[in-house]
C-alpha cells in the first residue's frame, strides 16, 4: 500500500514536471527573411514625446506580433480568455466593469485600466504603480490565478509549435530558431502593440490645437474643470487631470476612504 501511494506521487511528480518544462521544440527559420521596419508614430504638436526602450524599438512586425498575442486566447490556461478579454476596444481598452473577472469567473479586487495613451506613462502602472515598465507588466497576466490563470513554459510550448508564430517572431525579432521564443520577447512585442493605442484627436485634442471650438456648456465645463476664474466656485479637476493627456501620470489620495472588502460592491458588477 505504501508503495503504491509513493509510485503514485512519482507519477505525479514526473507529469508535473514535464508539464512544467518548455520544451526545446526546434526548427530553423533562418530561411525566412528578417528585415524590420521602423514604425514611426506621428503625433500632435501638443502632445509629449513618446519614449521606448533602447531594446525594444517599434517596428512593424513587432507591433503586428503584439496585437496578435494581445487578441489570442493561447494566452490562458483554457484557451477561454485573452488580454483583449479585459481590455476592449469598444471600452477604451477596458471591460466595463467595477472588478474584472478571470477564466474562472472569479473576480479580481480591482478594476481593469484602459490602455489609452498607456505609452506615455512615467511613473508606473496598475493602480498602485507596482510595474515599471510595459515589458515588465505583459509577463504577470499569464500566470496571475485571477486572470489568465496559466504557465509560461505551456504558452512558450504552445507559440513555439504554433503554425504562424515562429514566422512572426523571426521577423519581428531575427530569432533564427523556434527554440528562441521566450516569454521576455513575447511580453516586448505586447509593449510594442500597446504603445501605438494612442488617442490624440478627440475634440479636446482638436480644441488644443485650434482647429475647433467648445459649445457653450462645454465652455462652462471647461472653466470649472480647469479653474479658470478664481472668482468662481471650481471642480479642481484639472489640477490632476491636466493637458494634454487628461491625466497628472502621478499618485493621489482622492478622498475616497479605503474598503477592505467589496462585498455589497460587487452586486454592482456588470457580468457579460
Ligand atoms: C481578467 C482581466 C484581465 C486580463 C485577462 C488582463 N488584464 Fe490587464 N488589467 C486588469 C486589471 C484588473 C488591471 C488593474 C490591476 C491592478 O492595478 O492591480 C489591469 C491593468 C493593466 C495594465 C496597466 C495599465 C496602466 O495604465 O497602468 C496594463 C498595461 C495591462 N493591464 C495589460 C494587459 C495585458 C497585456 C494583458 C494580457 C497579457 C492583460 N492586461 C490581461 C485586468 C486584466
Ligand atoms: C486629487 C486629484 C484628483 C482630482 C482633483 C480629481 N480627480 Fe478624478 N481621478 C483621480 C484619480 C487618482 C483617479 C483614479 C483612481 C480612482 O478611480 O480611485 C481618478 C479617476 C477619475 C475618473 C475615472 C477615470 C477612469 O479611467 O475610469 C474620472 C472620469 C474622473 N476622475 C474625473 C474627475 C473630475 C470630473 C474631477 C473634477 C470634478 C476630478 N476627477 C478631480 C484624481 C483626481
Amino acid at each position: 500500500m505504501k508503495l503504491k501511494v509513493k509510485t503514485i506521487f512519482c507519477i505525479i511528480l514526473l507529469i508535473s514536471f514535464i508539464a512544467c518544462k518548455e520544451d526545446n521544440i526546434e526548427g530553423d527559420l533562418t530561411a525566412i527573411p528578417y528585415k524590420p521596419d521602423n514604425y514611426v508614430v506621428n503625433l500632435p504638436s501638443h502632445f509629449p514625446p513618446l519614449s521606448t526602450p533602447q531594446d525594444n524599438p517599434l517596428t512593424s512586425q513587432g507591433i503586428q506580433l503584439g496585437r496578435h498575442l494581445f487578441y489570442d486566447p493561447i494566452l490562458s490556461a483554457d484557451s477561454s480568455m485573452s488580454c483583449a478579454s479585459c481590455h476592449l476596444p469598444e471600452f477604451a481598452f477596458t471591460d466595463a466593469n467595477a472588478t474584472s473577472l478571470g477564466i474562472d469567473g472569479l473576480p479580481g479586487t480591482r478594476s481593469s485600466m484602459s490602455l489609452i495613451n498607456v505609452g506615455f506613462v512615467q511613473s508606473g502602472l496598475f493602480w498602485d504603480g507596482r510595474a515599471k515598465t510595459l515589458e515588465d507588466q505583459a509577463i504577470l497576466p499569464v500566470e496571475d490565478p485571477i486572470e489568465l490563470h496559466n504557465t509560461w513554459p505551456d504558452v512558450v510550448n504552445k507559440l513555439r509549435s504554433h503554425a504562424v508564430y515562429p514566422r512572426m517572431f523571426r521577423e519581428a525579432f531575427g530569432i533564427r530558431n523556434t527554440s528562441e521564443i521566450t516569454k521576455e520577447l513575447a511580453a516586448k512585442a505586447i509593449a510594442q502593440f500597446e504603445r501605438i493605442i494612442i488617442s490624440k484627436d478627440s475634440k479636446f485634442d482638436r480644441i488644443q490645437q485650434g482647429k475647433d471650438f467648445y459649445t457653450d456648456l462645454e465652455l462652462i465645463g471647461q472653466g470649472l474643470y480647469f479653474d479658470n476664474d478664481p472668482d468662481l466656485p471650481d471642480a479642481e479637476c484639472g489640477h490632476c487631470h491636466n493637458t494634454p493627456l487628461a491625466t497628472s501620470d502621478d499618485f493621489f489620495n482622492n478622498g475616497i476612504t479605503q474598503s477592505s472588502t467589496l462585498e455589497g460592491f460587487r452586486t454592482l458588477v456588470v457580468v457579460k
